[in-house]
């Protein structure tokens, strides 16, 4: 018998997704979770950096699949073409073949062929099946926050408003000013921070009403973003996605959240990050380290060199919004 490994579209895909949508479906209907799915892979970053890939027999069965997000990262000063790896699946009718691992090892052969140097996923597993692989953990920071109230509570305590497109190159700036002093972050272009605000929105759009929420705001300085804040928000809980701050010590980050706890003082209860570490705004308090449910783990290719030292948290800038 004879693998390959070819691009998932059309049938193919639509296959996948009947197999997948057990587990990664949200909680969305079927329908849904096929539009989600389309729907991130025609945005423009999407359409040119994510694509799924399947392992198949000589009569086409799918034997494994998974995605790829071709990403740009920097790592000790030094660009990298990051392949980032998600969804793998074997149809349990396959599953303890080898089939799983072998369309990874095929996909990081190919992709250690056009350049990329590392490879990066969120495990959802025990990572011991990805060690195998060769991978190793990375550290992240989630954290719990609290924020102090701020003096002028309500909602003109800072002049903030919706973000929108044309925030986005200010937002691209901030980002590779917060990049500084970090040995490992993701570098995104406009179109990637783009795909990012629009994924999180498809999702919440795409399940039961009101269930998600999507936040974005920004507050201006010179008819310019100045900081930003793009929230999730499910029930009492609340992840900053992302954020940043023409000011590095991040006040007005910190006087965007007190405004926005402060409208929703009776809904949003727990407010969580993963925070790059040394940046805690003025009003902020880290009140708790916690585990996130997925662990991030890395891979060199081609040379196989690893960063050394080795990474530690206070290295590492990766945002929730940079989970793929
Ligand atoms: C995880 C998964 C992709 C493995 O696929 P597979 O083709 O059976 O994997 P392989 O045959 O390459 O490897 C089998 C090994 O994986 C191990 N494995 C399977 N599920 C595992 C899990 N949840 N945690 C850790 N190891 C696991 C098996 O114990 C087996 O180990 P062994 O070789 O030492 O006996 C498959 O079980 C699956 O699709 N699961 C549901 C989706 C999922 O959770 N994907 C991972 C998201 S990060």
């Amino acid at each position: 018998m004879s693998l390959r490994v070819i691009p998932a579209t059309g049938e193919l895909l639509e296959q996948i997704l009947d197999q997948t949508f057990p587990v990664w479906g949200e909680g969305l209907a079927r329908e849904a979770y096929g539009k989600y799915n389309r729907a991130q892979a025609s945005t423009p970053w999407g359409a040119t950096n994510l694509r799924r890939f399947a392992l198949v027999d000589d009569d086409g069965r799918i034997l494994a699949s998974a995605k790829q997000y071709d990403l740009e990262a920097v790592l000790d000063n030094e660009r990298v073409k990051a392949m980032g790896l998600g969804a793998v699946f074997t149809p349990e009718a396959h599953r303890g073949h080898g089939y799983g691992a072998e369309l990874l090892r095929l996909m990081m052969a190919r992709a250690a062929g056009e350049g990329f140097g590392l490879a990066l996923l969120f495990s959802e597993i025990a990572p011991s099946y990805y060690e195998h692989l060769g991978f190793r953990l990375v550290p992240t920071n989630q954290v719990s926050l609290s924020v102090r109230p701020g003096k002028r509570p309500g909602p003109l305590a800072i002049s903030m408003r919706s973000g929108d497109r044309d925030d986005i190159r200010a937002i691209v700036e901030m980002n590779a000013s917060a990049r500084a002093g970090y040995r490992f972050a993701l570098v995104r272009d406009a179109d990637h921070v783009g795909f990012a605000i629009a994924k999180k929105r498809l999702l919440a759009a795409s399940g039961a009403p009101g269930h998600r929420r999507v936040e974005f705001f920004v507050v201006e300085e010179g008819g310019r973003a100045a900081a930003y804040v793009v929230l999730l928000e499910v029930g009492a809980f609340a992840m900053v996605t992302e954020c940043g701050d023409r000011d590095p010590s991040g006040a007005r980050v910190g006087a965007m959240l007190q405004t926005i706890l402060a409208r929703d003082a009776a809904s949003v209860s727990h407010l969580r990050a993963w925070l790059p570490p040394g940046f805690v705004p003025p009003q902020v308090e880290v009140v708790a380290h916690e585990i996130p449910p997925v662990s991030m783990m890395m891979r060199p290719l081609g040379r196989q060199v690893w960063p050394a030292p080795p990474l530690e948290p206070r290295d590492i800038l990766w945002w929730h919004a940079d989970a793929f």
